[in-house]
């Protein structure tokens, strides 16, 4: 077995399950506690739901890295756009891109992480091309889409690509709470987004060391 590295483990709030009408006092109640802001963009044709875009990505105010999720079609129109309005790392569906290893190019080309997800019917073949280039792979466990649905177990992938690659940031997305980060965590996973898990908390605080302990 190949011998994960000392990846460090972050976890990124998806902001989806947050106030949109309070959204940076949302996420300041968080900040202390996290790595990164997740911001799940959505076109309503990639995925059956519409979120947000370049504008509200802009005014957002933290000093966490963005680590935005396009979930939509043509991403490779939109990348300049959330590079100008602050995204720290993109991360691209591998279903929605003809040309992954050219839109990987172009994203790092504007300096910024590239990132790469699979549904969860998409096998890891599918990013194989690109697991040497990007900053960080993302497993979807859930159907992308909406917020708040159950944990779909992928650990075959998470090992797969752990096996593949002891250094790669390997970031895991849908139904993640104190219960499945321990699975994902164990497969691989170095990196956890939350949404309702952690903006449904009480004590959000809490709710987050959780996920590790
Ligand atoms: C789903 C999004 C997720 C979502 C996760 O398509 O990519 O980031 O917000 O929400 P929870 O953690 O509630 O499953
Ligand atoms: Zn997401």
């Amino acid at each position: 077995m190949v011998k994960p590295k000392m990846l460090e483990l972050k976890i990124a709030p998806s902001i989806l399950s947050a106030d949109f009408g309070n959204l940076n006092k949302d996420i300041a109640s968080v900040e202390k506690y996290v790595d990164w802001i997740h911001v799940d963009v959505m076109d309503g044709h990639f995925v059956p739901n519409i979120t947000i875009g370049a504008p509200v990505v802009r005014k957002i105010k933290t000093k966490l890295p963005i680590d935005v999720h396009l979930m939509i079609e043509n991403p490779e129109k939109f990348i300049k756009d959330f590079v100008d309005a602050g995204a720290n790392f993109i991360t691209v569906h591998s279903e929605a891109v003809k040309n992954l290893p050219a839109l990987v190019r172009k994203i790092k080309s504007y300096g910024v992480g590239a990132g790469v997800s699979i549904k969860p019917k998409t096998s890891v073949s599918a990013i194989k091309k690109v697991v040497k280039m990007v900053d960080l792979v993302l497993i979807m466990t859930v159907e992308p889409g909406f917020g708040g649905q159950s944990f779909m177990d992928m650990t075959k992938k998470i090992s797969e690509l752990r096996r593949m690659c002891s250094d790669l940031n390997i970031s895991v997305d849908g139904g993640i709470n104190d219960k499945t980060s321990k699975t994902v965590l164990a497969a691989g996973a170095n990196i956890l987004v939350a949404g309702s898990y952690i903006f449904g908390a009480k004590d959000r605080k809490k709710a987050i060391a959780k996920l590790f302990a």
